[in-house]
């Protein structure tokens, strides 16, 4: 009689401990509480919050979606009511939270993201910070943060002097080089990565004359971008040794194994949810089947086994079953 064992899908990232592999992607999925009567909030791993600023931002003028075929392109422009509301308001609700919360910071100055990073890493009800770098720079001519591995580099250090809870930092796929940026991520004290954020894109109105977004141009997300997300994913695994967040376009088990086999710890669902809000509970019942028809006992077994340079190998050794 074969036995099964329920494997073990439970990550480790720096501090943090998920049960499951699976994040929601920001400003995918609200604080998830909001989802709490369709959805077995404990079945996942963690949401990641909104993005919050140093100061309240209205974003940008509408629309702000437009729909394209595979996916979406949203120009949101960051809207949220700034760090002091948020903390007084939002924060508090998340105590009694039933799956990790992960804080995500943006900023336009290294000392916004230091600043907003130190207060939101203080709170209790918040588990990990994630820094969402894919902000221009105003001290620099409106530069990318991620685009830049000196200023990626500056930017993460600034963020870990502030606290020991782990950092997470969202590199973005606008870039030649997305490996040189991950490994001054990682040298500059990130405990993760997530790859990746949107990829820029433009819709026109042609009957209008005009671009379909009130902001001109925005970001891609869902199926569109999957095959860029998992390239973006090998290469930065073959590159760094901290735990890699995949993402970009994961709707099924299947999408969501080839971010591990690319070498991802863990994975991170945002457009999809917009669809089904049951999609994380669909991937993480998927995922057990899958490691149980291949009698494996975890995630970790199946991490980079497609990628052949994957520097990571402490994630696999030794497992055999
Ligand atoms: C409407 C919308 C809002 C988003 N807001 C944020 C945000 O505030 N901060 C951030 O880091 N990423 C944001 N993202 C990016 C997602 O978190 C995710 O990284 C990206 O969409 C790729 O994953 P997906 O294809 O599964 O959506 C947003 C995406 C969408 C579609």
């Amino acid at each position: 009689m074969v036995t099964r064992v329920t494997p073990d899908l439970s990550v480790q990232l720096g501090r943090l401990h998920l049960a499951y592999p699976t994040l929601m992607g920001s400003g995918c999925y609200g604080s998830g509480i909001e989802y709490a009567p369709f959805v077995d909030l404990a079945r996942i791993g963690a949401v990641v919050l909104k993005s919050v600023t140093r100061q309240p931002r209205l974003g940008n003028p509408t629309p702000r979606l437009v729909h394209t075929p595979a996916g979406m392109l949203n120009a949101i422009g960051l809207q949220n009511p700034g760090i002091a509301w948020y903390l007084e308001h939002d924060v508090a609700k998340y105590a009694d939270r039933p799956c990790a919360m992960v804080g995500s910071v943006a900023g336009f100055s290294i000392d916004d993201y230091a600043y907003v990073c130190e207060r939101l890493a203080a709170r209790a009800e918040i588990d990990a910070i994630e820094l969402n770098i894919s902000c221009p720079n105003v001290a620099s001519e409106g530069e990318t943060f991620a685009c830049d591995p000196a200023l990626t580099a500056k930017v993460v250090r600034a963020a870990r002097a502030t606290t020991d809870k782990t950092l997470i930092v969202k590199l973005s796929p606008n870039v030649t080089d997305i490996a040189a940026v991950a490994r001054e991520a990682e040298a500059a004290g990130a405990d993760a990565l997530a790859v990746i954020n949107t990829v820029r894109g433009m819709a026109i109105d042609v009957e209008a004359w005009r671009p379909r977004l009130g902001n001109v141009t925005g970001g891609l997300s869902g199926a569109a971008i999957r095959p860029i997300a998992v390239l973006a994913v090998y290469e930065v695994a073959r590159a760094v040794r901290i735990p890699i967040v995949g993402q970009g376009g994961i709707e099924t088990v299947t999408d969501a194994l080839e971010f591990f086999l690319a070498g991802a710890s863990a994975i991170s669902i945002g457009t999809a949810n917009f669809t089904d809000p049951r999609t994380p509970e669909r991937i993480v019942a998927g995922l057990s089947e899958y490691l149980q028809r291949r009698n494996l006992t975890r995630i970790g077994a199946i991490v980079g086994r497609a990628n052949r340079g994957f520097a990571n190998r402490q994630e696999y050794e030794g497992d055999q079953g």
